[in-house]
């Protein structure tokens, strides 16, 4: 069984002493509630690395107070079964309680940005707890469009999380889904302008058998939704053939693509061909490997996904 840690200290007692008996650590984040799409990122860490830490952490400061921190899904000891399930299993599993609590009270019950107004005043789920942690890593460029655009503190909130979970759990490698592209490549960029010794490995997309990517969310998708959704891996998948096969067209593609999600009853909050490693929007031919990024709100649930598209 993996070892259970709650406790930072513990944690990084653990890593040190892993890293004195010369053992390469292997790390994967996660907000639980685990598929086969992180269960193979704990397979792709065992491949570079001697042991592997897994965290179960939903973190607050990457959910604004209108998204869906409160029925984000959870069931712990089904994760434990699920990761003992993996060949190797994992090591330790990071379960904290609450990263945020210093055991401080803050002066004023809110954070600096707590009082929600204001232009461009950005406000997570963490500053109403009145914690008093004030401090935010920004990957200020790739952070700006696409998911950070509807969601405004999201990439805030993930880039502070895991330097956090970097810094307690010291890890050799990390392992992040390319599910979540943009968010693989602020965690990337962070790393390289912080100077964290860590190397990032971005892992494949893991499907469904109809070719719904996996995530955690989908289990509050209604069959019928279930089914609708088919349509953003469909569309993808036609738009990258198209693209590989000649018909470059930015913005013919984006066309089709937010037509079929529309037509099938998908809400599309964006649906943006990006060029792979600086994520800017390419808006008319295709002359360099882009990644053709989607989101799409079905019913209460807003699904994300993308395909990879050579050139
Ligand atoms: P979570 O959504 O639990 O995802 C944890 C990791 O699993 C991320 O790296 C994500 O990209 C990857 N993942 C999710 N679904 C995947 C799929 N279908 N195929 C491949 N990889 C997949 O992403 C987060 O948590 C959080 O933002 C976190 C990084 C833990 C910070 O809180």
């Amino acid at each position: 069984d993996p070892r259970v840690i709650t406790d930072k200290e513990e944690m990084r007692r653990w890593s040190r002493a892993m890293r004195c008996q010369g053992k390469l650590i292997g790390f994967v984040p996660t907000m639980g509630y685990l598929h086969r799409g992180h269960l193979a990122l704990v397979e792709e860490a065992r491949k570079h690395s001697d042991v592997v830490v897994v965290s179960i952490y939903v973190n607050p400061g990457q959910f604004s107070p209108t998204e869906d921190l409160a029925t984000y899904p959870s069931d712990f000891q089904g994760d434990i079964l699920k990761l003992k399930s993996v060949p190797g299993g994992v090591d330790v599993v990071f379960h904290p309680q609450n990263l945020y609590d210093y055991g401080i009270k803050a002066k004023c019950g809110r954070g600096v940005n707590g009082n929600g107004s204001g232009a461009g005043s950005a406000v997570s789920c963490l500053e109403a707890k009145g914690f008093g942690h004030e401090t935010w890593v920004r990957v200020e460029r790739l952070e700006k469009g696409m998911c950070g655009k509807s969601r405004p503190v999201f990439f805030r909130g993930v880039a502070t999380i895991v330097s956090k979970l970097f810094n307690i759990v010291e890890p050799d490698v990390a392992l992040f889904g390319k599910k979540d592209y943009q968010q693989w490549r602020i965690i990337q960029q962070m790393v390289r302008d912080l100077d964290f010794p860590i190397r990032i490995i971005g892992s494949e997309i893991v499907r469904d058998s109809d070719g719904l990517a996996m995530s955690s969310r989908n289990v509050h998708l209604s069959p019928e939704d279930r089914q609708k959704a088919l349509s953003i891996s469909q569309s993808l998948s036609k738009a990258k053939i198209a693209a590989e096969t000649g018909q470059v067209d930015s913005k013919s593609l984006r066309d089709a693509v937010i037509q079929e999600i529309t037509e099938s009853g998908g809400k599309v909050d964006y649906a943006e061909i990006v060029d792979q490693e600086s994520l800017e929007a390419v808006e008319e031919d295709i002359t360099s490997p882009v990644v053709f990024c989607v989101a799409a709100w079905f019913g209460k649930v807003r699904l994300i996904d993308n395909a990879e598209i050579s050139h």
